[in-house]
């Protein structure tokens, strides 16, 4: 059987290979008489969609329109409740015929939009760590992909500036996304500002990567709908998963510049018919009636980060306050390094001796080698079960 050197280049992401470490655990853990696993791998939350969104989809799900094929001039409604919500959300006027476009995840539109940006070849800019996504598409688009290192000791700021004029004048499309998975920092608008002021000098497509927009804990989330000039060449991903508890549902959207939008509904128009009109009235009541619904979850999200980080620090485990919901972002431990432990084998020895699942940081690129992801994704009960479990795992390691 002849398979593509690309998906030999895709190689096996982190969530697949974690995914099979965590089957192998629930599947033979009872047998062992091992601990039942506590899942903090996955930016899956247990919180719940707002009632009047599930009631939408609900009522909608008997109408036979919902179990139809839905071609473009069916999101038509969709997409004017997401102009709707970005002026009463940001006061950014869009047109939603021309600069909106439905997305089954904003994974799926980051994944995507290297094909209809890019040629096989092209230079594309990536920051690492990153979303796996934003390489993902690059590598199925054959791009010729560059990486911006984000640093800890530069607070994960991209240095723009550290590529030279020539390189920039190589590159066709940059990705990057604040708040930033998986560092957990919500970032800076002038970071964006710097990023569409590029763009425009080197004609560079500026994608943000923003389904956590609505989940800064501290300070205010970027968004590239109010850098100058996005209209030129700028586009931006939002999605319901995060801030609406919808990553089921698969409902996401881009806002962008017309050009961009129409090659991404172009290429879309080969691979998928959008989403059910069922998930679609779901997302228009999210935006309509329950724009609020991200601010409730911040209280929680900050209880969960809080009492988490003070446990960890307690036993020793020092690690950066982060500045949005639902990640923590753990430093490999100095103990762990000096016995030899990377990120990835620590993650995996985590979950065989206690079953608590964590997320590789090297999964996320180079950048992310010697750190680990915890995402306060469980109840506060679990929660206090899985620190825990670290604790007595961490005091017979030391
Ligand atoms: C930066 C980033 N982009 C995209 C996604 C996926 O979002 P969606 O469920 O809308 O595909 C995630 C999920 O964790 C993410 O962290």
């Amino acid at each position: 059987m002849v398979i593509s050197k690309r998906i030999e280049k895709l190689g096996s992401g982190v969530f697949d290979r974690n995914d099979h470490r965590k089957e192998l655990y629930r599947t033979t853990s009872s047998i062992q008489g091992k601990l039942p696993m506590v899942d903090l791998s996955l930016g899956s939350t247990d919180l719940s969609p707002p009632p009047v969104v599930l009631e939408a989809i609900a009522a909608a799900l008997t109408d036979p329109k919902s179990h139809s094929y839905c071609l473009h001039a069916s999101t038509s409604a969709f997409r004017e409740a997401v102009a709707f919500w970005a002026e009463s959300r940001f006061g950014v006027r869009v047109d939603p015929e021309r600069e909106v476009l439905l997305l089954v995840g904003s994974q799926e539109g980051t994944a995507h939009l290297p094909l209809a940006v890019l040629d096989p070849g092209d230079s594309a800019l990536i920051m690492d760590p990153s979303y796996p996504s934003h390489l993902g598409g690059m590598v199925l688009a054959d791009a010729n992909i560059h990486c911006l290192r984000l640093r800890h000791e530069e607070d994960w700021r991209p240095d723009f500036q550290s590529l030279s004029q020539n390189d920039w004048d190589q590159i066709k499309m940059m990705v990057c996304g604040f708040p930033h998975n998986p560092t957990a920092q919500v970032g800076h608008q002038s970071w964006l500002d710097e990023a569409m002021s590029i763009g425009i000098q080197h004609q560079v497509v500026v994608a943000h990567d923003n389904p956590y927009v609505d989940l800064a804990l501290d300070g205010e989330a970027p968004l590239l709908l109010h850098s100058e000039g996005w209209r030129e060449c700028g586009i931006e991903f939002f999605s319901f998963s995060k801030g609406w508890c919808m990553g089921g549902f698969r409902l996401a959207f881009a806002i962008g510049a017309e050009p961009l939008i129409k090659a991404l509904r172009q290429l879309k128009a080969v691979v998928d018919f959008n989403q059910s009109l069922a998930l679609q009235k779901g997302g228009i009541a999210a935006l309509s009636h329950a724009a609020n619904w991200p601010k409730n979850l911040l209280g929680i999200y900050r209880k969960r980060r809080d009492r988490t980080l003070q446990v960890l620090n307690d036993i020793g485990w020092h690690t950066p306050v982060p500045s949005m919901a639902l990640y923590l972002w753990l430093p490999l431990p100095e103990w762990a390094k000096d016995q030899g432990y990377t990120d990835e084998t620590l993650a995996i020895e985590l979950l065989d001796e206690t079953g608590i699942a964590l997320t590789p940081g090297s999964g996320f690129g180079l950048g992310g080698r010697n750190w680990l992801r915890l995402a306060l994704v469980r109840s506060s009960e679990d929660l206090e079960e899985a620190i825990g479990r670290i604790s007595l795992w961490w005091d017979a390691k030391i």
